[in-house]
């Protein structure tokens, strides 16, 4: 199964998600690939993978297979990512095939979950994830912008299953970075549930310190502090997670 998680809006805690989902999956002892695809290299950055030769650019140029760029964390693979990746996309004289991860991602066997972090845009790095995937996980913080947000982001998933991916699923809406006191989260998950055709994960992310400290020590935060908030609700997210993917299977 292969989840990208997506949002063109930074700072919606993508890569917080595709961290701790991969590091839940892997106490679950399933096999876990992660792609970091922001040329911002958060994730990368994130499990503490500063020093590398080769990225996941070279992997999509076919310079180097992917099982060449793998570094292992916690238990799962990582594709690690930096700049080069920015430059495959804007450097490039030729246009990019929208296609070139999911022909890398092909290749490839033995994993139970592919995760693919990607950009805040909508790119064609973000093209190439949702070409190359099953299904999306949003996460989104309950604010007003957001659901302007999430009107782009099905907006393009209506594109792209109506051409690059005909079988592109969303598997939900994360609410993230909540703050349970907060009536306007609960009005506007009844405002999503309400004029939004996808699902709402049950599982709340709340705010939580110990997941923005968990970054600069390397690690997720299932692994740093694991009686935090945050560790409770990723190992919940994740156990939901596994269900729905049993559903679109
Ligand atoms: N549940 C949380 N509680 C507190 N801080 C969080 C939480 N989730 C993410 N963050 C922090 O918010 C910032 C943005 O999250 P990040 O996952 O990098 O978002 P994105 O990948 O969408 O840009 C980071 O500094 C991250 O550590
Ligand atoms: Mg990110």
């Amino acid at each position: 199964m292969i989840t990208s998680v997506i949002n063109q809006k930074g700072g919606t805690g993508k890569t917080t998600t595709a961290v701790n989902l991969a590091s839940a999956l892997a106490k679950k002892k399933k096999s876990v690939l992660v792609i970091d695809l922001d040329p911002q290299g958060n994730l990368s950055y994130s499990l503490g993978i500063n020093d590398f030769d080769y990225s996941i650019s070279e992997a999509l140029l076919g310079k180097k297979k992917i099982s060449e760029v793998i570094v292992e964390r916690e238990g799962f693979h990582v594709a690690p990512t930096d700049q080069r990746l920015s430059k495959l996309e804007f450097g490039s004289k030729t246009k990019i095939s929208e296609f070139l991860l999911r022909d890398v991602l092909k290749k490839i066997r033995g994993y139970d979950f592919v995760l693919i972090d990607c950009p805040p845009s909508l790119s064609y790095l973000t093209l190439n994830a949702l070409g190359a995937s099953n299904n999306v996980v949003i996460p989104i913080q309950l604010d007003v912008f957001s659901i302007q947000g999430l009107e782009q982001i099905m907006e393009t998933i209506q594109e792209v299953q109506s051409s690059l991916n005909k079988k592109l699923k969303v598997a939900g809406i994360l609410p993230v970075l909540v703050d349970g006191r907060k009536k306007l989260t609960s009005e506007i998950k009844e405002y999503v549930k309400q004029n939004f055709d996808v699902s709402l994960f049950k599982s709340d992310i709340r705010t939580n310190v110990k997941a923005a400290e968990a970054p600069s020590f390397g690690e997720s935060v299932i692994s740093y502090s694991p009686s935090s908030n945050s560790a409770k609700d990723y190992l919940k997210f994740c156990a939901e997670y596994l269900r729905t993917m049993k559903k679109l299977s």
